[in-house]
């Protein structure tokens, strides 16, 4: 299995040590930056020795790298800056990204796409289009990193653990997300038997804010702890073929009454990619956030290089 990784940044080399430590297959770490990904390659296959794993890990600045692979990981582009808008930032991670996806369209035909840069839905969906992949095969992590900070933040106020917390959250990847709490449960109870509405709405808040959060910690840079240990679960879902049920950004043709938008939503997933989009039974009100939400990334579609 050849997993390449497009961006040897933060995300992108933590992601690499997760899936080589994780034994999910080959990596190939590729940058733009001179020397980036060979130098982080490097010293990842250092720590073989200490860590008595047997594992490879290949860096490059050249895209041919990527040739052949099974699976290709997007953490490439610019994070905003101080002063840039969203839409600046939206058109150049657009042209970043449209240039990676012809490369990987030519070189890396039969590959399962996973994006991570941001703006998340709507780099999905440009790497859907401009590839010309089936929509099973492009899929980006975003909601099931909101799920685990969700149900880290619903662990700490019931001082329950984590792993027994299942906490669901569908919609845009970002301010648009929409953390359930009745589909959320701790060992099949939901969420709304635990805490009252106050204190669910609350968590929620604290859940929609903590990207933003941890990024006026850091002073620079956004998270990249949790969102690798994310990417390398849907990783895992797709190497090993796991039929497994996450939460990813997938292309909707009519489920939840959704059409020509990628957004997150529960997927089975396996080798080929997206096996099946799961329908949750959504409540009036929850099902208006939600096509707010798919609104809100449908607005922006036109401003995208695709078509
Ligand atoms: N090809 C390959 N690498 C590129 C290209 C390109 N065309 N353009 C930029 N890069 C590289 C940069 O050189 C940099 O090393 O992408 C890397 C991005 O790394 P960071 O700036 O450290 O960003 P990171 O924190 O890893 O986040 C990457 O993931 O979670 C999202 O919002 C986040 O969109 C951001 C992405």
């Amino acid at each position: 299995m050849k997993i390449s990784i497009i961006g040897a940044g933060n995300v992108g080399a933590i992601s690499a040590m997760r899936i080589a430590q994780c034994g999910l297959g080959d990596v190939v770490l590729v940058d733009i930056a001179k020397g980036l990904a060979k130098g982080k390659a490097l010293d990842l296959e250092d720590a073989r020795s200490i860590l008595k794993i047997n594992y490879n890990v290949q860096g490059s600045d050249d895209i041919n790298a990527i040739r052949d692979s099974d699976i290709v990981v997007i953490t490439a582009g610019l994070a905003r800056k101080p002063g840039m808008t969203r839409e600046e930032l939206l058109a150049k991670n657009s042209q970043i990204l449209k240039e990676v996806c012809l490369s990987i369209k030519s070189l890396a035909a039969n590959s399962v796409v996973i994006m991570v840069t941001n703006p998340l839905d709507l780099m999905t969906y440009l790497a859907l289009k401009v590839t010309g992949f089936s929509k099973n095969k492009v899929l980006g992590m975003g909601i099931s990193l909101d799920a685990s900070r969700f149900a880290n933040l619903i662990s700490e106020e019931l001082n329950l653990q984590p792993a027994d917390i299942d906490a669901v959250v569908i919609g845009a990847h970002g301010e648009g997300m929409l953390p359930l709490a009745k589909h959320t449960k701790i060992k099949g109870v939901s969420l709304e038997k635990f805490l009252n509405k106050e204190k669910i709405a609350s968590l929620v808040d604290k859940t929609v804010g903590r990207g933003a959060e941890i990024v006026a910690f850091l002073g620079s840079g956004s998270a990249f702890f949790a969102p690798s240990a994310a990417v390398t679960e849907v990783v895992k879902a797709v190497a090993k073929d796991e039929k497994k049920i996450l939460g990813v950004c997938a292309y909707l043709s009519g489920e939840y009454g959704i059409k020509d938008t990628c957004i997150g939503v529960p997927c089975r997933l396996g080798k080929t990619g997206i096996e099946n989009i799961i329908e949750l039974d959504l409540s009036e009100e929850e099902k208006e956030k939600f096509l707010h939400s798919a609104d809100s990334i449908r607005n922006l579609l036109r401003q995208l290089p695709v078509g």
